[in-house]
């Protein structure tokens, strides 16, 4: 496995794949990498001749209060980490190198879908996404590209890019990776204390109660509102608790597919996740 940490470095490493037409997977992250990463990569270990790793804390996609400098930098044990699941290259670079010394003066923005959920909470974040990974996308040209379903609106705003501006390649989306209290993995649930740790599970087990909710026929709006109340039991401060379609659209009745997401805070530290709840006729 090599890292590279420069686009002049890794273009050079990945000519000779480029030039044998070999299948190049692509898993972007920002490092502190955890068993959800693992799996991203595993899935394109499946699919790829060659498996590329970005490691980069994006700083445009973070609000000026949010955790972009204690954001944990983990490049060693990631290192590690990605030797053991079959990693080909990681691709590490610097701030600088991705932005440059001049002003950057081009944005991507996408749309609609990026005004609600986590968009209203946190604005900006997701042309920062859009405007990185789109970079990221032109410095590896990959085939596929690999991103997890907790961030189910993210996966969302970046197919619908991807499809705007033909990005040539397929955007792969992989399921949560859970931790055996159902609690979804994420590079954030390091900050939880012991206690906070504990309460953390109540989303997911007040989604799982919300999907049976539903198809006892309760009404849409009233079960929303019983994730809420267990949320505020359990310690947790709302951002949002909504049902949308898988496309995104606003739902007000269980009569298709729906999806349920919840961003809530335990003290300082936001914690997101969401369930796909299946109609059935
Ligand atoms: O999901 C993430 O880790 C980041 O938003 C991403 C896609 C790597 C862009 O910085």
């Amino acid at each position: 496995m090599k890292t590279e940490t420069t686009i002049q470095g890794l273009t050079a490493s990945l000519n000779p794949a480029r030039a044998s037409r070999k299948i190049i997977g692509f898993v972007p992250t920002m490092g502190n990498l955890h068993e959800g990463h693992l799996n991203l990569v595993r899935e394109a270990r499946k699919l790829c001749d060659v498996v590329v790793v970005s490691i980069f804390v994006n700083p445009i996609q973070f609000g000026p209060n949010e955790d972009f400098e204690n954001y944990p930098r983990t490049l060693e044990q990631d290192s590690r980490l990605l030797a053991d699941v079959g990693c080909d290259i990681i691709f590490a670079p610097t701030v600088e190198q991705m932005y440059g010394k001049q002003p950057r003066l081009t944005n991507i923005s996408v749309a609609d879908i990026t005004q609600d959920l986590c968009g209203a909470s946190r604005p900006g974040h997701f042309d920062g996404v859009a405007v990185v990974v789109t970079k990221l996308f032109n410095i590896v040209q990959p085939n596929y590209a690999f991103f997890g379903e907790k961030d189910y609106q993210q996966l969302t705003v970046i197919r619908q890019f991807v499809r705007d501006l033909n990005i040539p390649l397929e955007v792969i989306g992989v399921p949560i990776t859970r931790a055996a209290d159902g609690l979804a993995l994420s590079s954030r649930n390091g900050y939880l204390t012991e206690a906070q740790r504990a309460a953390a599970p109540a989303i997911y087990r007040s989604l799982k109660q919300a999907e049976q909710n539903l198809h006892e026929g309760q009404a849409l709006s009233d079960v929303l509102q019983t994730i809420k109340t267990s949320l505020t039991e359990a310690g947790f401060e709302e951002d949002y608790v909504e049902a949308r379609t898988p496309q995104l659209q606003p739902v007000t009745a269980f009569e298709q597919d729906t999806m349920l997401f919840v961003a809530a805070k335990l003290g300082s530290t936001r914690l997101i996740d969401n369930l796909l709840v299946k109609y059935i006729e």
